[in-house]
């Protein structure tokens, strides 16, 4: 169902995931990854067996067309697994769950939000720079199935206090 303040006609929205959501979950992840997480992973992220983790959706047309894995770290949010089904691609998915992170880590006065990605991945390095984040670091050989190094991406939404 999309939240109240939405007409049940729109499109494309965001919400929490539910336990429900898991098998469409599941599929785009194995759509999307050479060595996809477990479904145990999601499944126990969904039912808080983890109580920092979280998960959203986007619905597209009434399909689950998307998802995103991230996680309460003190004041930041750190994005763990993130993947959009390839037939829903570039009509703004991507995007729509990353304005949901900006909309949820602002109402929570959040200060960093926090995400790896491989160096070669150039679709999803624009779609994270496009919504505020900058290359930070690198990990070295990060990535065990073939030793890909890591980007570390931030988006700083606000200072902080610091004496
Ligand atoms: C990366 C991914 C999440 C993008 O999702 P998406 O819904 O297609 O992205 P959007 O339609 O919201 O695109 C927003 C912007 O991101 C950038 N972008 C998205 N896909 C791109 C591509 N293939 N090449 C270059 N830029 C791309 C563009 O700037 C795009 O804006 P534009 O369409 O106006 O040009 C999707 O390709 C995916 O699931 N890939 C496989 C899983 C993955 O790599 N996840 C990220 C792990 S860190």
């Amino acid at each position: 169902m999309p939240p109240p303040h939405l007409p049940e006609s729109a499109r494309l929205y965001v919400r929490p995931a539910v336990l429900a959501d898991l098998d469409d979950i599941v599929e785009i992840e194995r759509a999307s990854f050479d060595a996809p997480w477990p479904r145990s992973g999601f499944r126990d992220e969904l039912a808080c067996v983890n109580s920092a983790a979280r998960i959203a959706v986007a619905v597209r047309d009434g399909e689950i067309a998307g998802f995103m894995n991230y996680w309460h770290v003190d004041d930041e949010r750190h994005v763990l697994n993130f993947a959009v089904h390839p037939k829903h691609r570039r009509c703004g998915v991507g995007r729509a769950l990353l304005d949901y992170l900006h909309e949820v880590a602002r109402a929570d006065d959040v200060h960093l939000l926090m995400l790896e990605v491989r160096v070669s991945n150039t679709a999803a390095r624009e779609l994270y720079r496009g919504a505020g984040f900058f290359d930070f670091d690198v990990r070295k050989h990060y990535y065990s199935d073939n030793g890909e190094d890591a980007v570390v991406m931030l988006c700083v939404l606000r200072d902080l206090d610091i004496g």
